[in-house]
Formats: C-alpha cells, sequence, structure tokens
C-alpha cells in the first residue's frame, strides 16, 4: 500500500477513529478499522527470542506465551562483538515471527550500562555506545530483511529499573550526545528500525512520552527516523502533548480513556488535526508494511533455531581466566558441581521471558561420561548453605582430577523491575567455590549471571567461564567450550569492576525520590576506570582464547587528514598458537590534547576475524569525523578539535598492542564569543589574539609588577602567582589593575575585534 493510498484512507475516517487507531486493540495488537478493511497488526517481546502471548496479556513474562527458542542475551551476544551473527540471530527471530504473524518484535534493548546494579542489564549489551549501537543495527537488519519490525527501545536515558515509570534522568547535553543517545543514533540511521519505544521515565524534566526534543526533533528531523514511535507498556502521562511530540501508538490501550482526550483536543482546537492525520498514517504505513510483504511460507523450525542459538552461545562465553586448566581432557576424572550444571540460569525475568522449546544444561552433555560426576551443591531457590549439599560436593570434588562449578546469580537477584542493591553472588555459593576449593587445586567456576559481580574466590581457583544468561542451548555451548571443542572467543562488552563503589554512578545511582542526576557524566565504564587509572577484576573489551595472536604492522593511510576526510588503519593479525580462534581486534581514539574533559580512548572499532594456526589476516577499519569529535555544546554539534590524535589497537581496553598517530585538521570554526567575563588565559589561547591583547597587557598594572627585570622584581614564585593570576583574570576586572586608560567602553571595542 503506498503512502497516497493510506492517506486516501485516513482522509475517509472520522476523528473519532482517528483517535482510536492512536492505542492499541489490545495488549498486542494494534486496532483495526474493518470499516475501511484496516487490518491489526501484532507486536510481540523480544528482544532475544520470541515472547507471543496466547491468551491473557502481561508485560512482566507473566502469563505463558507459545513455545519459542531463547537465544543468549543481550548481555551475552554483545559479547560476540559479531554483526554477522547478530544480523543472522535477527533474521531467525524475523522468520519466528513472520511464521507467527507477528509484525513488530519489541527490542532491541540498548539501554547503557550505566552501573553494574541496573536490573535489566542482562537485556542491555554494553557501556559503550558504539559496541550497542554496531549491534543493535546488525540484529535490526536481520529481523528486518524478514520483512518484520524491530522496536528498538528505551529511548532514552532508561538505566536503572527503580522509579523506573517515574524517575527524570537528569543528563547533561554533551553526556547524553556522546554516551546515552549513539546506539539510538546508530541502529536509526543504519538500519532504519521501523519503530522506536520511548521510555518510563523523565528526561530533564520531561516524560520521554511527551518529549518534543526527542521524539521529533533529534528522532526524525535530525536522524531522519521515519516509522511509528510506540509508548513502553504504561509510559503515557499527558497524551494529548504526547501527540504533539511526536508519540504515536500509545500501549496497552488505556481502555479509550485517552484516545477520547485526543479527540476532544481536535474538536476544541488544541490538537491540529493535520497532526492527529500524521501519526495515523505513521502507524499505517508500518501496519501496511508488515501486512503487504507477510510470508505466508515461513515455517518456525524451533530445532534448527535451538542449534543456531548454541552457536550463538559459543561466539558470545567469555573465558575470564585459565591457569593452564582449560580445555579439560575427555578422559580426565571430573566434577561436576552446582545446580546450573543441571539447570542452568540462561535467561532473565520480566517482559524478555521466553517460553523455551528445550533447555540443555552442560550435565545433559556428559551423560555418556561414566568419568564425570555430579553433585548439585546448592539449591538457587534461597541463599541458604545446605550442608549436606556441600558435603556431599567436597567428595565429588575430591574423587576427581577437577572440579567444575556451575554458579551464578539466582532469578530473584536480578531483574526487570527492580534494580540489585549489591554486586555479590549468593553466600552459599561463594562459601561452596571456597569449600571446593580447600580440598581440590583444579577448579573451573562457570558463571550464569547478566551482570557484573564481585569474585572474592578469584584467586583460588584457575578457570572461570563467563556464560553470561546463554540462552536455552548454553550448557551446549558450555561443554563444547570446557572441553575444548569449540575456541572461545567472545569478550566483555562492559567493565568488571573490583568492586561495586568503584563504579563511577556508585554516590548517585538510584538518585533521590524521583530525581537521578547522572553526574559522572561522560566517564561511564572504562571511560571512568582509565581516566582514574584503576584496576578493574577484567577490563572492558577482555576474553581470552585457547590461541595467541600476535598483533604487527599498524599502517594509516596518511599521516594527517582534515575532518572531512576518512582515515583507513589497518593492522596484521597473526594466530601463533597451535589451534585455530577468533580474534576481537579493537581500535580505540585518544585525543592528545583537549580543551574539554575528554575520556582517555573511546572504541572506535571492532572487528571478529578467524584465524587458522599460523595464519595473518589484515583487518582493516576506516574512522571518519565521529571518531575523533566530542559534542560541543556551544554549537551543539559534534567539533574535532584539530590537533593530533593517538590510535591504539589491542586485544582489550587494557591491552594496546600497537599504537599510531594521525594530525586531524577541523575545516569547522567555531563562532567566538568572548565577552567581559572571559579570562585573559582563555583568550591568549587563541593564535589571532595577541595583537588586540597587546595593548591592554601594556596598560596593566600587574603586568610590572610581575617584571622580574626591575629592581625591586618579584622571586620566581610570586611572579609564578602573578602570571596565574593574570591568567585567570577576566577581562572585566583589568579596570581595577591599570594605568587609568581602560574604560569599558574600550574593552567592548577590543571584545567587538575579538569576536569578528
Ligand atoms: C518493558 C518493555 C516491553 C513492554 C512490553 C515493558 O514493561 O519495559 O521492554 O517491551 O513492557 O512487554
Amino acid at each position: 500500500m503506498t503512502r497516497k493510498e493510506i492517506e486516501a484512507i485516513v482522509a475517509q475516517m472520522t476523528v473519532e477513529e482517528k483517535a482510536s487507531l492512536c492505542s492499541g486493540g489490545d495488549f498486542w495488537h494494534t486496532k483495526a478499522v474493518e470499516r475501511l478493511g484496516v487490518p491489526a497488526m501484532m507486536v510481540s517481546d523480544g528482544p532475544h527470542g520470541l515472547r507471543k502471548q496466547k491468551d491473557e496479556g502481561d508485560h512482566l513474562g507473566v502469563n505463558d506465551s507459545i513455545v519459542a527458542v531463547c537465544y543468549p542475551a543481550g548481555c551475552a551476544s554483545a559479547s560476540s562483538f559479531d554483526r554477522n551473527l547478530l544480523n543472522e540471530m535477527g533474521q531467525a527471530i524475523g522468520e519466528a515471527c513472520q511464521a507467527e504473524g507477528v509484525g513488530v518484535i519489541l527490542g532491541p534493548a540498548v539501554n547503557i550500562k550505566r552501573s553494574p546494579l541496573c536490573g535489566r542489564n542482562f537485556e542491555y549489551y554494553s557501556e559503550d555506545p558504539y559496541v550497542a549501537g554496531e549491534i543493535a543495527a546488525s540484529y535490526i537488519k536481520g529481523v528486518q530483511s524478514k520483512n518484520v519490525g524491530t522496536s528498538i527501545k528505551h529511548f532514552m536515558a532508561n538505566s536503572q529499573e527503580t522509579r523506573r515509570m517515574s524517575s527524570d534522568s537528569r543528563v547533561d547535553e554533551r553526556t547524553m550526545r556522546e554516551i546515552y543517545m549513539p546506539a539510538f543514533e546508530t541502529a536509526v540511521k543504519e538500519s532504519k528500525p521501523w519503530t522506536v519505544m520511548c521510555s518510563y521515565n523523565r528526561i530533564n524534566g520531561t516524560y520521554a512520552a511527551e518529549n518534543k526534543t526527542l521524539l521529533t526533533d533529534v528522532l526524525r528531523d535530525e536522524w531522519g527516523f521515519d516509522g511509528f514511535v510506540v509508548s513502553d507498556w504504561g509510559a503515557v502521562n499527558d497524551r494529548v502533548a504526547g501527540v504533539k511530540a511526536g508519540l504515536d501508538l500509545e500501549m496497552p490501550p488505556s481502555c479509550g480513556v485517552n484516545d477520547k482526550l485526543i479527540e476532544k483536543a481536535v474538536k476544541d482546537g488544541s490538537l491540529d488535526e493535520s497532526i492527529l492525520d500524521q501519526t495515523v498514517i505513521r502507524i499505517l504505513e508500518i501496519v501496511y508494511k508488515y501486512m503487504d510483504n507477510r510470508d505466508k511460507e515461513a515455517v518456525f523450525d524451533r530445532q534448527a533455531q535451538h542449534e543456531f542459538s548454541r552457536k550463538v552461545a559459543e561466539e558470545s562465553l567469555v573465558l575470564l581466566k585459565n591457569e593452564g586448566i582449560l580445555p579439560l581432557k575427555k578422559e580426565q576424572k571430573i566434577a561436576f558441581i552446582g545446580q546450573y550444571a543441571e539447570k542452568p540460569r540462561y535467561q532473565g525475568g520480566g517482559s524478555s521471558h521466553i517460553n523455551s522449546f528445550k533447555v540443555t544444561g552442560a550435565l545433559e552433555m556428559v551423560r555418556d561420561m561414566p568419568n564425570v560426576i555430579y553433585a548439585r551443591g546448592y539449591d538457587d531457590a534461597e541463599d541458604r548453605t545446605d550442608e549436606k549439599l556441600v558435603a556431599e560436593a567436597v567428595e565429588a570434588a575430591k574423587a576427581a582430577e577437577v572440579a567444575v562449578i556451575f554458579a551464578g546469580l539466582p532469578d530473584a537477584f536480578e531483574s526487570e523491575g527492580y534494580d540489585r542493591t549489591h554486586m555479590q553472588m549468593p553466600e552459599s555459593q561463594n562459601y561452596l567455590i571456597e569449600e571446593i576449593a580447600k580440598v581440590q587445586p583444579n577448579v573451573v567456576v562457570v558463571l550464569h549471571n547478566g551482570s557484573p559481580v564481585e569474585m572474592p574466590w578469584l584467586p583460588k581457583v584457575k578457570g572461570v567461564l563467563e556464560a553470561y544468561l546463554g540462552g536455552e542451548a548454553v550448557g551446549e555451548a558450555e561443554y563444547r567450550i570446557l572441553f575444548g571443542e569449540v575456541n572461545p572467543s567472545g569478550k566483555l562488552a562492559e567493565t568488571f569492576p573490583l568492586h561495586l563503589e568503584d563504579n563511577p554512578s556508585y554516590l548517585y545511582y538510584i538518585g533521590e525520590e524521583d530525581v537521578v542526576e547522572y553526574r559522572e557524566g561522560v566517564f561511564v565504564g572504562y571511560r571512568y576506570y582509565d581516566k582514574k587509572k584503576m584496576n578493574v577484576l577484567f577490563p572492558f573489551g577482555y576474553g581470552l582464547s585457547y590461541t595467541t595472536f600476535d598483533y604487527s604492522n599498524i599502517t594509516l593511510d596518511k599521516e594527517s587528514i582534515k575532518d572531512t576526510e576518512t582515515l583507513t588503519v589497518s593492522v596484521d593479525i597473526t594466530n601463533t598458537g597451535k589451534v585455530a580462534g577468533k580474534e576481537i581486534v579493537q581500535l580505540y581514539v585518544s585525543d592528545k590534547e583537549s580543551t574539554p574533559i575528554r575520556p582517555v580512548k573511546e572504541l572506535k572499532g571492532f572487528e571478529k576475524i578467524e584465524l587458522a594456526p599460523g595464519e595473518t589476516k589484515t583487518v582493516t577499519f576506516r574512522l571518519n569525523d565521529r571518531a575523533f569529535a566530542y559534542y560541543n555544546t556551544q554549537i551543539q554539534d559534534f567539533h574535532i578539535e584539530t590537533g593530533d590524535f593517538k590510535i591504539s589497537v589491542g586485544s582489550s581496553s587494557r591491552d594496546i598492542r600497537l599504537e599510531a598517530e594521525v594530525y586531524v585538521e577541523s575545516t569547522r570554526s567555531i563562532p567566538k564569543k568572548y565577552h567581559l567575563n572571559t579570562t585573559f588565559g582563555d583568550i591568549s589561547k587563541d593564535p589571532e589574539a595577541e595583537k588586540f591583547l597587546a595593548p591592554l597587557y601594556a596598560a596593566c598594572t600587574m603586568i610590572d609588577a610581575c617584571d622580574t627585570n626591575s629592581a625591586e622584581g618579584l622571586g620566581t614564585s610570586s611572579k609564578a602567582m602573578q602570571d596565574a593570576m593574570m591568567q585567570y583574570m577576566p577581562l572585566r576586572a583589568l579596570v581595577s589593575f591599570q594605568d587609568g586608560t581602560i574604560d569599558f567602553t574600550r574593552l567592548q571595542e577590543v571584545l567587538d575585534q575579538l569576536n569578528q
């Protein structure tokens, strides 16, 4: 159906019909208009599988949904750093949607991991906006290639669950642009999601659902979004303000209450009917985009998708520690310990909860291996040590050559709807690990958690495999990695701090009452830990392999570029070990000297490559202006300060192997805005300012006093003090320290010349 045809349908609608289309027909459908043959379209959660509900709708994952395949959650799949894989995963989910008649899947969820405490971190991708944006764009392209839409969420600055429906995220403009917006921006620009879901919270005082700056000025006018915006379930505050701001579809429907308000507003003239028309057209364009391209032949092959979900997990699990203990040998006497070997924790709680097709634990994979014994060790229903279970586990560990403990966070420890209050694992599990380590020197811990945990036992174990919430086939992936059938290749898309208190948002995280100040600004995750030169448990971008990689030959195609040009960086990576493996090569950019306070370095490129033993491949990165820019609030745009930039290529944020430098010249000059309170120091940084300042210096009595050549000259330290006073003196203060030749008219003349 063309836009013209849709417009013609809308032209036949009454105001009442149009207003009614601004909310769903039920919990999961848009409305139909039978009189005009307008169909309804189904939407469903997401993101890491299809949660299509059969009967009673709820947004909390409570009521049953159809059987579907549960893929690794965002925390895990992002660790694959694999754009193609996420695209394929999107395709698989898109296919499932087509087969089940679902027009839009509610995901991906790209909110930034501001704190390890966020209850929903398991669903989100990263602390880094570049990773989140790249991964999201790939997933969206995959889903939408099957003519099914996505709903990138939750727009925006929604990084906590506490008071999620009313909190006010106070974020400064630069932080918003550099940290919280780019994942959405990249996805919208690169992959054109059909819909965007606005978040529950307020942003700098205005609810996301009625935030015109975000929903229209930024999303549509700047980034070119052309789909519809849907409210998060129950996020509408003032419906009419929402329509005006660019919120198209309200979900779930408010029993017609809000539709009536829209109708009334049009009738009393407070809402222009053309705005309502536009809203309805946007919704119908997407409805028909799906309906017109329905794939009636599509099949949801759950077994094939289950196998693919194993592959996604295999690419996503992160090997955090390996002191020569992994891979295990099949003939070793091994004790599998911990309930999660049998019943892994593989997905999170809430709206993303999938009714899984089948779940495989690692234990099932070793059922034909008599040399592997099992002890449950704990029961995750409550955090209570069961001495009997511990004793059995200790016995099993003693009887084996290696103990593999399957541990992690129980469901109750992290979920949509609330945040964690600490970063610890259950005490009973920490205790179990310590007890096993007392009797068995060869211990591997396999972790199941959606967000970082503290690991007090880390020095006492030889191996740690981070399985995150690895989807329904996680046990198969664990088995294959533990026994070396698959070489681990995931890397952390977030930092594991040593302690919760180290996290930059620690002091202010959930805020006071409804106000949440994002005071750490752009220093989120590694941007903070690097700047503070802090030790961390495991750094951003870190993950081990069973092989080793050598980095060489960093080459830049130019030594100097203009900000309108692209820089091409290439490096050679060689597999120097004995087995094939995959490496995630990371590129970071640092501004060597900058006026704004900037992170030490920022990720601006990554590639995952596969190498046979001895093989070398060249990895190429292309960097455009955004790779070097910061957000300048004066011009309200990204800007590059002319100067030298460092390009660092490495295996993690704390394992940089190669460095090079490039000079980047800005072609954009920032309008000068000197005023009476600008300091002499700031003005004198301007190379053109000297000639205008010279007469002022001549009139300044403070400078005379600083003249160390005179007989009565000041000593060196006093000279330094006087220099500093001059540097930090605002222009207007010159009238107090002068020879009588300067008045405000004179200062204004100088300012006018400087600002030209
Ligand atoms: C969640 C969304 C979800 C929606 C529908 C909300 O509570 O925040 O992520 O898509 O419910 O279930």
